[in-house]
């Protein structure tokens, strides 16, 4: 595909996000054809075209893109230009003009915000006062995530776009969203009737999503110590993929009609009961061989931190399709290893035919398991008699793999970055969908919890497994 000619200025060029996903995400997507995509990085700092040119080098070298074509690429189509803190965006309009005049663009904009949430508000005001929300072309506005820090902020910073941009024009980035495996869970549902027939309360006993990832802050303390997990995972990547679960089946898979349906999923939610959520925080541990230190020795954390690094939570839907259906939504950091998965656990059969007895002869339950990382698939746990007169019953997995039917799979970012530049707004996070979470996730952001502590390398606090209620002895997703 070949991409619409454009300029795509990142506020926040310098930083982690920029260097390590959207220079690599940008250049894959340029790589293989000669459209005119050009890269205008911004930020306060004191770069030019020149140094900037030379640090891009460096960051796609360790992302694994190098040789003379991409060299050439970021002497030809990287710039960068310098911004105030909080003053005035004209000089930015300026050079906008100047650099589309010379690459002979027609005016279509991206303005990226890689820039920490606390300077979103200043950032699009500046674009909107110097008439960057405008121009003789299109203009797209991205946003990454957290967008606000519980409901009243989100509605403030909503305010604060609309001021200057309509929502036609604002994508919201939840990167999760551009994961190939979540975009098929769409695909899943409603292209295989066999599995929707079943997708409901008569079919389903629980729904339980985890993602579990086994390196801890690292170098993002400073940010993550105000955030924590209900901020930084739940409220965001975890929800999303608990609406497009739970969402019933969208008139036409066009963007506005599945926002609408995932808005439904996230109004049906019933207010958390503070005994429905446990927190944690990792301590000093071991992943593998590695020992990993305790969460209050990382850089930039506050050595009496009680930001929660594991977050465990039940929710109910008050709706036809899933009434009295628990949704168990699970995160941790410096857990035992990385993965994302779905595990949709189905009902027992009423009666047990093939032993005789009336009720709980089979122990296990079908599962359907969706990996979305990493080893990405599915696999459909069923029940199947062992050969032989022994009468014993055996688990079976009916599984799928992406990478044997696939290969390799598009990053989330390049997904996304081509979704902006297509104005395909299916995959980013409507105003009223991100309201709608945070109205759930407030008050219990808000309540302050002591997190219970868990060894890095495990898979969180034992109090965690308790949500699950009496009947259920594990996790389906990553057991403890
Ligand atoms: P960094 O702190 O590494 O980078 C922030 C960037 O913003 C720097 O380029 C900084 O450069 C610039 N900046 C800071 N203040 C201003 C300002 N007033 N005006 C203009 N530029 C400014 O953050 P990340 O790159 O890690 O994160 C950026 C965003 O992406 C955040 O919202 C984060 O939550 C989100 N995100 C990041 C992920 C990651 O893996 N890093 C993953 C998912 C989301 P300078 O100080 O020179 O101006
Ligand atoms: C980011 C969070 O949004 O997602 C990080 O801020 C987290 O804390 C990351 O590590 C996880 O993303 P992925 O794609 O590696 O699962």
């Amino acid at each position: 595909m070949s991409l619409t000619p454009h300029l795509f200025v990142v506020v926040g060029a310098t930083g982690d996000l920029f260097s390590r996903k959207l220079l690599p995400a940008i250049r894959s997507l340029v790589a293989d054809q000669d459209s005119q995509v050009v890269v205008l990085g911004v930020a306060t700092g004191d770069l030019n075209d020149e140094s900037f040119r030379a640090t891009s080098r460096l960051d796609l070298e360790a992302a694994g893109a190098t040789g003379p074509d991409t060299d050439k690429w970021c002497d030809d189509f990287l710039h960068y230009e310098q911004i105030p803190k909080e003053g005035d965006y004209s000089a930015l309009a300026d050079r906008i003009e100047e650099i589309e005049r010379e690459h002979g663009l027609s005016g279509n904009r991206v303005f990226y915000l890689a820039l920490p949430p606390s300077v979103f508000p200043i950032a699009i005001e500046r674009l909107g006062e110097a008439g960057l929300a405008q121009s003789p072309g299109w203009t797209r506005l991205v946003i990454e995530k957290p967008f606000g820090r519980e409901l009243e902020s989100a509605r403030e910073l909503n305010s604060v776009v609309h001021r200057h941009f309509d929502e036609s024009q604002v994508y919201r980035i939840d990167h999760y969203l551009g994961k190939e495996t979540v975009q098929n869970l769409l695909v899943f549902r409603f292209t295989n009737p066999i599995f929707e027939a079943s997708w409901n309360r008569d079919r389903v006993e629980r729904v339980e999503i985890t993602v579990a990832e086994s390196l801890g802050v690292g170098e993002r303390g400073g940010y993550y110590d105000r955030a924590g997990a209900l901020r930084d995972m739940i409220q965001n990547h975890l929800t999303q993929l608990l609406t497009l679960v739970a969402m019933e089946t969208p008139v036409t898979f066009a963007a506005d009609a599945i926002r609408d349906e995932k808005v439904k999923v996230l109004r049906s939610i019933r207010g958390i009961n503070p005994d429905d959520v446990v927190l944690g925080q990792y301590g000093e541990g071991r992943i593998g061989t590695e020992l990993i230190g305790a969460y209050r020795d990382a850089a930039d954390v506050a050595a009496d931190s009680d930001t929660a690094t594991f977050a465990a939570i039940r929710l109910d839907l008050d709706s036809w399709r899933w009434q009295g259906v628990p949704f168990f939504l699970r995160t941790g950091k410096a857990m035992k290893e990385r993965t994302t998965q779905i595990a949709v656990t189905f009902r027992r059969p009423p009666i047990c035919l093939i032993h005789g007895k009336s009720d709980g002869c089979i122990e296990h339950s079908d599962v359907l398991h969706l990996t979305l990382q990493p080893d990405e698939g599915f696999s459909l746990e069923i029940e199947v008699k062992e050969p032989g007169d022994s009468g014993r019953l055996r688990t079976i997995p009916l599984h799928f793999s992406y990478s044997e039917a696939f290969g390799d799979i598009p990053e989330a970012y390049e997904t996304l970055l081509a979704d902006v530049v297509e104005g395909d707004q299916t995959l980013f996070v409507r105003s009223d969908e991100v309201e709608e979470a945070w109205r759930l996730y407030t008050p219990i952001v808000e309540t302050p919890f002591g997190p219970h502590p868990y060894p890095a390398g495990s898979w969180g606090p034992e109090a965690a497994r308790d949500l699950l209620g009496p009947d259920v002895t594990n996790w389906a997703t990553a057991p403890q």
